[in-house]
């Protein structure tokens, strides 16, 4: 299992006043045993921005994940196509647009393993969207889930996850707008619940104030490490 995970936010919809921000969600996972980049955010040239800003080497990533083909997520692939010609990005849906600009997408459907201890929760579908989360097994911790709008519902993307890994330490993404008993639900698995992207402002502030053990703040640039010190 991975002894500790470093989540880098290249662009979240929260602004950070040294880097560049738009609507998008934009996740680099670093842990001791590969990187990859989840989800690539809206505009190529606030990634390209943001990855030069943070310091990001993206001849380290070993593959990406799309969690789901909404230009908010996708959109910056484009930059990281030009650096990274080939690079694997595993997909919940066949799509033209990542392969057109010489990236290498892989179609998952079902829970899957893509790298050492990182599972996609396998394709859910919710509101006409076919999605995919990740989980990533932090030894002696649980499991951390990386989401991208959580159109399938956050509460039952969390309980997947737990049906597949077990104890859930942390999730972290966009939520979509939950009502607070997907929160309740969310905040029931999760040691740490991180509402992000586009989560909306009354989720962040519930969670915030109902579960202030549990709450962490994202936005762009927001840096964390695992486990928790
Ligand atoms: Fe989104």
């Amino acid at each position: 299992m991975v002894k500790w995970i470093k989540l880098t936010v290249i662009n979240d919809n929260k602004p950070n006043s040294s880097l560049l921000n738009d609507w998008g969600w934009s996740i680099l996972i670093e842990t001791d045993k590969w990187v990859l980049l989840y989800d690539a955010d809206t505009e190529p040239r606030i990634m390209e921005n943001n990855i030069k800003a943070l310091g990001i080497d993206l001849n380290r990533i070993d593959a990406a994940f799309l969690s789901h083909y909404h230009a908010d997520h996708y959109g910056g692939f484009k930059y990281i196509s030009e650096i990274r010609r080939g690079l694997i990005v595993y997909v919940p849906d066949v799509d033209d647009v990542l392969r057109r600009w010489g990236l290498n997408p892989v179609t998952v459907r079902d829970s899957k393993e893509v790298l050492e201890d990182a599972v996609t929760t396998g394709v859910m579908s919710g509101m006409g969207v076919y999605e995919h989360s990740l989980i990533i097994k932090l030894s002696g911790y649980g499991s951390v889930v990386v989401v991208g709008c959580s159109h399938p519902g956050i509460d039952n993307i969390v309980k997947r996850s737990h049906e597949l890994l077990g104890d859930v330490y942390l999730i972290i993404g966009g939520f979509h707008g939950p009502s607070r008993q997907q929160l309740d639900v969310v905040a029931k698995y999760s040691r740490y619940v991180c509402p992000a992207h586009c989560s909306g402002d009354e989720a962040r502030h519930y969670v915030s104030v109902a579960y202030r053990d549990k709450y962490c703040d994202v936005k762009t640039g927001t840096v964390i490490i695992l486990p928790m010190s």
